[in-house]
């Protein structure tokens, strides 16, 4: 049976991923490999039990000898890239892991899966593709009038989580160059949606606004991000696995630059809606200006009119559709969000958010 490797499954847009592909009939089977690391959740994946064109495995991308042994026994006729470390205030505290997977564990991907792709009959040797998947973070801040980043732009990573995935791209694109892997290495801008883990920016607001907790807006509130809905995304990336020319690049964004007050503002009002506070009053009331964090990016804004033209691939929600989507989810779906805030989310949420 055709099948792909899936690196980095059980996280959030992997698993979005997954579901997404294997919603089709006629979709390859998928073998998942993820470590399970905090951000790694295998009840993101439970509609998916019983399903025999699912193979979940729990293994470490930079263990060379595991990836080995996936590849010849599998032999998929594509491997798509999500596994890394994410989070920016993350990378801050401690980037080590973020060296180490972000990196290393790509090096020993790209070479475990060289070796096999060499060993492939030609016909299969010409149609596999390695899509490595990226982010926008790589070409580093823009100011309020700069253009936004297209393919060309410099890369210019300002935390260690971008300079790790900008580290990452260099390594996949020198792998085609060098050895002639055929890869696609696509640069989306910030996803948010269903299965995201509370510590990035939508899915910690609506999880700590439920709770009636303050809602931590770093610095002035001003920065800001161009949003994607994760199914968009899921949608590119098929797209480009599919289509886009071997050894280039597509950037993925939303034409969505927002600020980050707006979407905190957004997402208070949303709530007021649906599920208005005992006192009446607005969720705003939560909102609290902190610390901001070092180094913090100002602005990220992708220019997606690439990938259109060459690939006809547009995002398909607005803003509001993809935040009332989220939204609904996260408030049909607390046992999976009581589930994922463990002892380790407890921990990080007092390193980070103490003061
Ligand atoms: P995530 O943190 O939610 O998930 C990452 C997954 O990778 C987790 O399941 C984790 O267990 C797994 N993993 C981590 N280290 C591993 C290792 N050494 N071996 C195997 N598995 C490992 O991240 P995400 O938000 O789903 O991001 C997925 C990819 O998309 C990343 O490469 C990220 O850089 C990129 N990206 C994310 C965004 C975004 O807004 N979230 C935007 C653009 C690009
Ligand atoms: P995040 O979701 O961490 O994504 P990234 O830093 O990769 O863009 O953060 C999105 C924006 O929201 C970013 O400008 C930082 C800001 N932010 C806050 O203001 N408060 C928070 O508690 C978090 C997690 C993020």
């Amino acid at each position: 049976m055709s099948c792909i490797l899936v690196t980095g499954g059980a996280g959030f847009i992997g698993a979005n991923f997954v579901l997404d592909w294997l919603a089709r009939p006629d979709a390859d089977a998928v073998i998942n490999v993820d470590k399970l690391t905090y951000a790694g959740n295998r009840h993101s994946l439970a509609l998916l039990d019983g399903d025999p064109r699912h193979r979940f495995v729990q293994a470490d991308i930079g263990d060379r000898a595991a990836m080995d042994d996936l590849l010849a026994r599998y032999r998929p006729r594509a491997v798509v890239h999500f596994a890394a470390e994410s989070h920016v205030d993350r990378s801050i505290h401690g980037p080590a892991a973020f060296v180490d997977t972000n990196i290393v564990g790509t090096f020993t991907l790209l070479e475990a899966v060289r070796a096999c792709w060499q060993a492939l009959p030609d016909a299969a040797r010409a149609d596999f593709r390695f899509l490595h998947v990226s982010t926008d973070e790589v070409f580093g801040s823009l100011s309020a009038t700069d253009a936004p980043f297209g393919e060309t732009t410099a890369y210019a990573p300002n935390s260690p989580y971008s300079a790790s995935k900008a580290a990452s791209d260099h390594l996949v694109r020198a792998w085609h160059h060098t050895y002639g892997l055929p890869v696609v290495t696509t640069n989306c801008s910030n996803n948010y949606g269903p299965y995201q883990f509370p510590e990035k920016l939508i899915p910690l607001m609506i999880a700590r606004a439920l709770a009636g907790e303050s809602l931590p807006v770093y610095g002035d509130g001003q920065n800001v991000r161009d949003w994607l809905y994760v199914g968009d995304h899921c949608a590119a990336i098929r797209t480009v696995l599919a289509a886009g020319r071997i050894g280039e690049t597509y950037n993925v964004g939303g034409w969505n630059e927002k600020t980050n007050i707006d979407v905190v503002h957004a997402l208070c009002d949303s709530l007021d809606a649906l599920l208005p506070r005992d006192d009446g009053t607005s969720y705003r009331a939560q909102i609290r200006y902190v610390k901001d964090r070092p180094g913090h990016d100002r602005r990220y804004a992708i220019d997606a009119r690439k990938i259109e033209r060459e690939l006809g691939w547009r995002p398909a929600e607005t803003f509001e559709s993809g935040l009332r989507k989220t939204i609904a989810w996260y408030l049909d779906n607390q046992p999976w969000v009581r589930d994922v805030m463990s002892g380790a989310y407890r921990h990080w949420m007092g390193l980070q958010y103490a003061a």
